[in-house]
Order: structure tokens, then C-alpha cells, then sequence
């Protein structure tokens, strides 16, 4: 009896672990990854829109933080290597204009991350061409960058690190305005790379300055190309670092993420640091530690950041005065309005809507903005907040 028993159990053991492996063989047929895939840890730290540039006269009346760039990006780059990561990214409008002297002095401070054992990764922005030719480009960052395989008609390339490929995209062959997109060669390029790297098991991320997920006809913010966001999905993208809105945004569509890096030299200048260990991927940020700066340049920027909230605090409160705010309800409308900019500013406006639509002034706040342009916007991102831009965590 004893013996029937054994055999029953040690059958049903059997089919349990061939059902175990067939499900485990299916699941990795489904994700197209094989088994030594994924599984190096990767860790990068991202940023964007630095606009470097060395001019003496640049003006710092928008960005406080403009005419000391070189200072902020040597902050920057200590900073990094401090972290130590695997790769050091930045998605575009890396120099204000492409102004050679500029582009020159960037490479010279970004060779010291990457002879620290950090190679560094770049995309194009619509500004690093404005006094830049393809041709010069070439000349300047990429034997910093050293691309692996590179399209033929932009200046699109990849570059793998660890499990990780990284498509690192042109998306300035647009001539006019500030918009996005590929031409059709480099979305047949981008096929390619794209079937490879998954036939490979590679986690992919694709680099771009425009964005992916941002809705947008006009062509400002968004990759024209109709088809990218379907060939991103079919070769199972997930996660894509783009640029170029100079605020810190986290977007999704259907398990794909979109992490739109701040401009490094506004406030509260972020840099995020991802974190992969096999499929589990963690983002999150920290800021730019500028107690490091002189005291002339911390003060000159701090002061100058200060003025700028001032001249957002007296633009608000002259429409709040013109919309017939009582004065006794002034003080409470512009601190709820000031508090809304703070959240917005710091990209986590998404965790701040019930506070804000169930405070007192809010009421008074709304009527009083619904006839400028403030009104609708706030609006509109109150009724579908946005994703908290300062972390995230997904299975990839
Ligand atoms: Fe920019």
C-alpha cells in the first residue's frame, strides 16, 4: 500500500515540475529573454537639458543658474562620480547652441566621468545643432561617446551596457521649429537594432531629446513618426529618457514608461539615478548638491532663483487683485496658488490634488485664474494628475 502511495506521490511530483518547467519555457518564450538575460544590475544617472555654455555674457535672468554652468557642471560631475554608476546619460541640449568653444569645454569635464571607468551616453537636442553641422558633432563628442552600432543618415547609435542596450536617437532631422522626428531610413535602422537586441535577451532603453508618450499635433514636444510608439511596443520597450520640456514629467501608455529628465540647471536640480536588478527597475532622484559651489556663485543663484519665485508670486497676485480677490482672502489664495507652482515645479503635483481642490482658497483661486491661461492648465492637470516625477518602480 505503502508502496502504491510512493509511486502516486512521486508521479504527481513529476507532472507538477514538467507543468513548472513548460510554464517557465512559455514565459520566457513570451518575453522574448533568455535566461542569462537581464540578470547584470545596472545602475545610471540621468539628466537633460544642461544648455553648457562658457560665455561670459550669457544671461541669467530665466536661469539664475546660466552664467555659472561650467561651476554647476563641475558640481555635476563629481557628483557622479561619487555615485559611481554604470553609465552617465544626458538627453540633449547639451550645449546652449552648439557653439564649438562650448561643446569643447563640456567633453573636457564629461572626459573626467568617463576616465573614471563611467562611459557616457548623449543624445542630440534641437539646440546642439544650431551652430553645429552632423560633421562637427561627430568631430567633437564622439570619441567620447564611442557609439557601437550607428545609423547612416542621423546621428543615432547604440551603445550597450551590461544586459543593457541603450538606443541613443537623433530625433532633430526635423528642419523646422523645435520638433522631432526620423526620417524613414532611420526608423528602418531603428527596426533593426530593435529585433537584434531582443533575439539578444537585452533589457532595452531608448534615449531620445522629444518625447514618445507626450500627446502633442502641433509637433513641439512629440516624435512625429506615427509608428514609434507600435514599433517600440512590438520589440517590448518599456522604458524610454527623453528631454527637452525642461520639467521633470513621468508618463505611461499600456506599461510603457516615458521619464522626461528637468533641465539640470533650474531648481530644484535633479538628477535621477535608475536602478535595475533582473526584471525589477527602480528610478528615483537626488538633487545636485550645489553647497559644493563657491559661495559667490551658490548665493548669485540662490538669489537669483529667489527673484524669479518673487516675480511668479507678483505676476499671481496683480490677476488675483484684478479678479476682484477680497483682501481678506488674498493671503490664503496666493499661498494655495504658490503651493500648487511648489508641487508642480517639483514634479509631484499628483500626490498634492486632494489637498489642493478641498482647501479653502481653492474656490477663490480657480474663479480668479478661469480667464488666463493659468486657469485651464491647472485644471487640467488637477482633473488627470500626472504621474509622481520623482520615482518609480516597474517590472520590466
Ligand atoms: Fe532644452
Amino acid at each position: 500500500m505503502n508502496r502504491i502511495k510512493h509511486e502516486i506521490l512521486r508521479s504527481l511530483r513529476e507532472r507538477v515540475f514538467v507543468v513548472l518547467k513548460i510554464a517557465a519555457i512559455l514565459s520566457l518564450g513570451l518575453c522574448g529573454c533568455t535566461e542569462s538575460s537581464q540578470e547584470e544590475p545596472l545602475k545610471a544617472v540621468i539628466t537633460s537639458d544642461l544648455h553648457f555654455t562658457i560665455q561670459p555674457e550669457i544671461n541669467g535672468d530665466i536661469v539664475p543658474a546660466m552664467p555659472y554652468a561650467r561651476e554647476m557642471t563641475e558640481v555635476m560631475s563629481a557628483q557622479v562620480m561619487e555615485m559611481n554608476p554604470d553609465v552617465f546619460i544626458m538627453t540633449g541640449d547639451n550645449t546652449n547652441s552648439g557653439r564649438r568653444e562650448d561643446i569643447i569645454a563640456l567633453v573636457d569635464i564629461l572626459q573626467k566621468i568617463k576616465n573614471a571607468g563611467i562611459p557616457v551616453i548623449l543624445t542630440t537636442g534641437n539646440h546642439d545643432k544650431d551652430q553645429c553641422t552632423k560633421e562637427e558633432y561627430e568631430e567633437l563628442y564622439f570619441s567620447l561617446l564611442e557609439p557601437e552600432e550607428r545609423d547612416t543618415e542621423t546621428l543615432s547609435y547604440s551603445k550597450t551596457i551590461n544586459d543593457t542596450v541603450f538606443l541613443v536617437m537623433d530625433d532633430s532631422f526635423c528642419t523646422e521649429g523645435t520638433g522631432g522626428q526620423f526620417p524613414a531610413s532611420t526608423m528602418t535602422w531603428l527596426k533593426e537594432v530593435l529585433k537584434e537586441h531582443k533575439d539578444l535577451g537585452h533589457r532595452i532603453i531608448f534615449l531620445s531629446h522629444h518625447s514618445v508618450l507626450t500627446e502633442d499635433n502641433r509637433g513641439y514636444y512629440q516624435i512625429q513618426n506615427q509608428d514609434l510608439y507600435k514599433l517600440l511596443k512590438k520589440y517590448g520597450v518599456k522604458l524610454c529618457f527623453t528631454g527637452h520640456q525642461h520639467a521633470q514629467v513621468i508618463l505611461h501608455k499600456q506599461k510603457m514608461y516615458e521619464i522626461i529628465s528637468g533641465m539640470t540647471l533650474t531648481s530644484p536640480h535633479r538628477l535621477g539615478i535608475l536602478e535595475c536588478h533582473g526584471r525589477e527597475v527602480v528610478y528615483h532622484t537626488e538633487l545636485l548638491d550645489i553647497t559644493r559651489l563657491d559661495a559667490q556663485a551658490r548665493t548669485a543663484i540662490e538669489e537669483g532663483e529667489r527673484q524669479r519665485s518673487e516675480e511668479m508670486r507678483d505676476i499671481f497676485l496683480q490677476i488675483l487683485v484684478r479678479e476682484g480677490v477680497g483682501s481678506e482672502r488674498i493671503d490664503g489664495t496666493m499661498n494655495l496658488v504658490m503651493r500648487y507652482l511648489a508641487w508642480q515645479g517639483e514634479g509631484v503635483i499628483g500626490d498634492h490634488v486632494q489637498e489642493i481642490t478641498q482647501d479653502a482658497y481653492y474656490q477663490d483661486m480657480m474663479t480668479a485664474l478661469k480667464d488666463t491661461n493659468y486657469g485651464p492648465w491647472i485644471s487640467s492637470i488637477l482633473n488627470a494628475p500626472p504621474l509622481p516625477a520623482d520615482h518609480l518602480e516597474f517590472t520590466y
